[in-house]
């Protein structure tokens, strides 16, 4: 990374304004999430943007942000600034992480390709989610030397479990990231108004059909199954045929004619998730890598206290960008009693509700060693590929620094809840 990647990215947006260059994706939230709307499908939007219930969670998670101000020092040399981190015994240029997210096609076709390349550029690590829409040998091979993780959806198979972890880390994960908020689906409203749930379409579900326990289970599946009467055929449900022959490994032609696609597409709705899960599995897990692992969901301190109990290396203080359980608390309300219970035994990263660099400033103030962004990387997706989610992300960093520097101070370290001011809300 650039020694000053504040001034060198705001510089060459200015430089470009002034040959006619406007800069490809907005840097103001607003304008940034409008731009993605209007390059995705409604129903595409809708997966992306849309949160739990009435979506109070997702609503406190920027509230929680605004409860904080930053107190800026003056005359205290800022002119060199340094926002690289260590973290599982790696040094990273910056404390920022492409967050998990699933079906990204919905986003743009590069998808999970696109924001690999993307984070292989910046320096950031890129988790593969257990719902991407390619599987995690293809874009961690597409990014060699790239800092590759993989997030871990618990399914009711522990040998598809033990496959999917086996497979990530001979790819070259680094980290095993154990996702605990979302062992049910949360009630969406977005989705449930338009019917739409990108699985039901054989859409983000490559990590599974390109596994070999799942293909298994989905032949057994069919060995066992009296032929299934074929649907009614109406427009809506040969675009889903289409789209689950698109989506299945092998000629499209072929899955048109085989019941795999959609027989995969039964099994993955039954094998998805274990409601039943409870801290003595993770030793399943804990026994078969020798990853690094980190839950992520946690909000509770208890639970904290916990996840180290356990056997975790590292905890993720989220709850889903909002989109699980509706009137939840905040993720950065979370933070501090959890930083403090925690008391550096292992590292606290944080998600849910980052739109600027100041935010990341204050979760970082609050404790976090890192944080996740979700949604500003996946609209700059959808606006122009792996292009378009770089430059949310550097625009991000730039803002870091810049703020960093603003703020009086030079490194990752200075930042401790000195540096803030609580707002009576
Ligand atoms: C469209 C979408 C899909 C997501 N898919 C996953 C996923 O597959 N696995 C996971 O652990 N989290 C997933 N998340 C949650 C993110 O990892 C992260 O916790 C959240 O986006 C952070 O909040 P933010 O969007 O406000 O930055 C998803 C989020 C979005 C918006």
């Amino acid at each position: 990374m650039a020694a000053s990647i504040g001034r060198d990215t705001q510089s060459s947006i200015y430089r470009g304004g002034a040959v006619g260059r406007k800069p490809l994706v907005p840097a103001s939230w607003d304008a940034l999430e409008a731009a993605a709307r209007a390059s995705m499908s409604a129903d595409a939007f809708a997966y992306v943007a849309g949160s739990a219930g009435r979506e109070k969670t997702t609503d406190a998670n920027a509230a929680a942000f605004d409860a904080w101000q930053i107190v800026p020092r003056m005359l205290r040399d800022v002119g060199s600034r340094d926002l690289s981190i260590d973290l599982f015994g790696r040094n990273y240029p910056s404390p920022v992480i492409a967050a998990p997210v699933g079906v990204l096609e919905l986003a743009h076709p590069e998808a999970d390709l696109g924001i690999a390349r993307a984070t292989a550029i910046l320096g950031i690590p890129y988790v593969a989610s257990n719902q991407a829409s390619i599987a995690l040998e293809e874009t961690f091979a597409a990014t060699p030397g790239a800092s590759h993780w993989f997030q871990l959806y618990w399914s009711s198979s522990d040998d598809l479990v033990e496959s999917l972890v086996g497979r990530a880390e001979k790819a070259g994960a680094e980290a095993i990231v154990i996702t605990l908020d979302t062992h049910m689906l949360g009630w969406r409203p977005r989705d449930l108004d338009v019917a739409y749930l990108p699985f039901a379409h054989g859409l983000g579900i490559a990590q599974y059909t390109s596994d070999p326990v799942f293909r298994r289970l989905v032949a057994d599946r069919i060995a066992s199954t009296a032929p299934s009467s074929t649907p009614r055929i109406n427009v809506t449900v040969l675009r889903t045929l289409l789209d689950m022959s698109r989506h299945y490994p092998g000629s499209f032609w072929s899955n048109l004619r085989s019941k795999e696609p959609r027989t995969a597409v039964d099994v993955f709705l039954e094998v998805f998730s274990r409601s039943s899960l409870t801290w003595k599995n993770l030793d399943f897990v804990r026994s078969r890598t020798k990853l690094p692992i980190l839950l992520k969901g946690i909000q509770h301190p208890d639970d904290a206290e916990l996840a180290i109990k356990h056997g975790a290396d590292g905890i993720i203080v989220s709850n889903h960008g909002g989109r699980q359980l509706d009137r939840a608390i905040a993720s950065l309300d979370a933070l501090p009693a959890i930083v403090a219970k925690v008391n550096e035994r292992v590292p606290v990263l944080f998600d849910s509700g980052i739109r600027s660099g100041s935010d990341i400033l204050i979760a970082l103030a609050l404790g976090a060693t890192a944080v996740l962004v979700g949604r500003p990387w996946v609209y700059g997706l959808a606006i122009g590929g792996t292009a378009g989610a770089e430059a949310v992300l550097r625009n991000l960093l730039a803002e870091l620094d810049l703020n960093l520097g603003l703020s009086g101070n030079t490194r990752i370290s200075d930042l401790t809840p000195d540096i803030l001011d609580r707002v009576a809300r």
